[in-house]
């Protein structure tokens, strides 16, 4: 889907096809750079507190110095929205360590960053939403700080590469006989007795917004969630299994490898979850998505 025609790069908002960025950025040399993607629905910005504390807290990991306040942050989400009138998508951010004269790996004492943000429009309540996904079960070969958003995606890259040739548009990711999280979604599941489990946070995950947002919803309705691992088999053994990510905020997931998950459906709970959250975010779930509601 389109990205907008005009990006923020270093203070200035620029036409996408004039912005340039230097060979020997921190980013493309090193994946030396923090990203976050927020969505934006009906014109907002969805959960943006979590994103930009989540923003700190990666910038801080990675010797980073964090070039503005939540509030400026917000400002230059909220001009990027209106230049590029985007209604439904996501806002792209990366901040990267700069470029410098030379390629040293550990660089300057004090890193001036490069920041870029783009628009990206395309629909977060739509087809996959309504159907479902299927995904394949991968090896998890990422590196050990999976709780910082880093531009390291190149086994996700390669995850989602694998998944299109087996038909499938996820993976879910596995280590020590325990699913860690989707290529870039946190996982969910539903027990055959009503339990609904998703992975607790440690440096094992990224810890998702759309997954916090969705545990506080769960919990403010009395509801229990269990933050715990689980394996493939008992996911396999699932009467559901959904996704959550800015990206495509509640993915039923109906397929795993060859076989249906539950009924082979999106579920009740799924269906619930999505209610939720759409309506949390201002859906018009009764005009946009009827199916929540059956
Ligand atoms: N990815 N886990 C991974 C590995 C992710 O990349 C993402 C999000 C999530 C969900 O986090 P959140 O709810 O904060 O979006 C979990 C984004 C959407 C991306 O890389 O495009």
């Amino acid at each position: 889907m389109p990205i907008g025609e005009t990006v923020y790069l270093n203070g200035a908002f620029t036409p996408r096809k004039e912005a340039r960025i230097s060979p020997l950025d921190r980013g493309f040399l090193f994946a030396h750079a923090a990203y976050e993607v927020t969505a934006v629905y009906g014109g907002k910005l969805i959960d943006f507190q979590g994103h930009v504390s989540r923003l700190g807290n990666t910038l801080d990991a990675i010797c980073i110095p964090n070039p503005h306040d939540a509030a400026e942050w917000e400002t230059i989400h909220r001009r990027l929205i209106a230049e590029n009138a985007l209604d439904e998508g996501l806002i792209y951010l990366q901040v990267s360590a700069g470029a410098y004269e030379t390629r040293d790996f550990a660089g300057p004492d004090l890193f001036e960053p490069t920041i870029h943000l783009f628009a990206d429009q395309r629909p977060l309540v739509g087809e996959a939403a309504r159907t479902g996904i299927k995904a394949i079960f991968l090896n998890d070969i990422r590196w050990r700080r999976r709780d910082i958003k880093t531009t390291q995606l190149l086994s996700q890259a390669l995850a989602y590469r694998t998944a299109r040739d087996a038909g499938a548009q996820t993976a879910f990711m596995v280590e020590d006989g325990f699913v860690t999280e989707a290529a870039s979604a946190n996982t969910w599941m539903v027990t055959q007795d009503d339990r609904i489990l998703t992975r607790n946070l440690s440096s094992d995950i990224l810890p998702g917004i759309t997954r916090a947002h969705v545990i506080a919803r769960l919990r403010d309705l009395g509801m229990d969630v269990e933050e715990r691992a689980f394996t493939p088999d008992e996911a396999y053994e699932a009467k559901e299994i959904f996704t959550t990510s800015a990206g495509a905020l509640i993915a039923p997931v109906i397929q795993l490898e060859d076989q249906p998950v539950g009924t082979g459906a999106p579920g009740p709970v799924t269906r619930r979850v999505q209610r939720l959250y759409y309506e949390a975010i201002g859906v018009d779930v009764e005009a946009v998505s009827p199916w929540v509601l059956a």
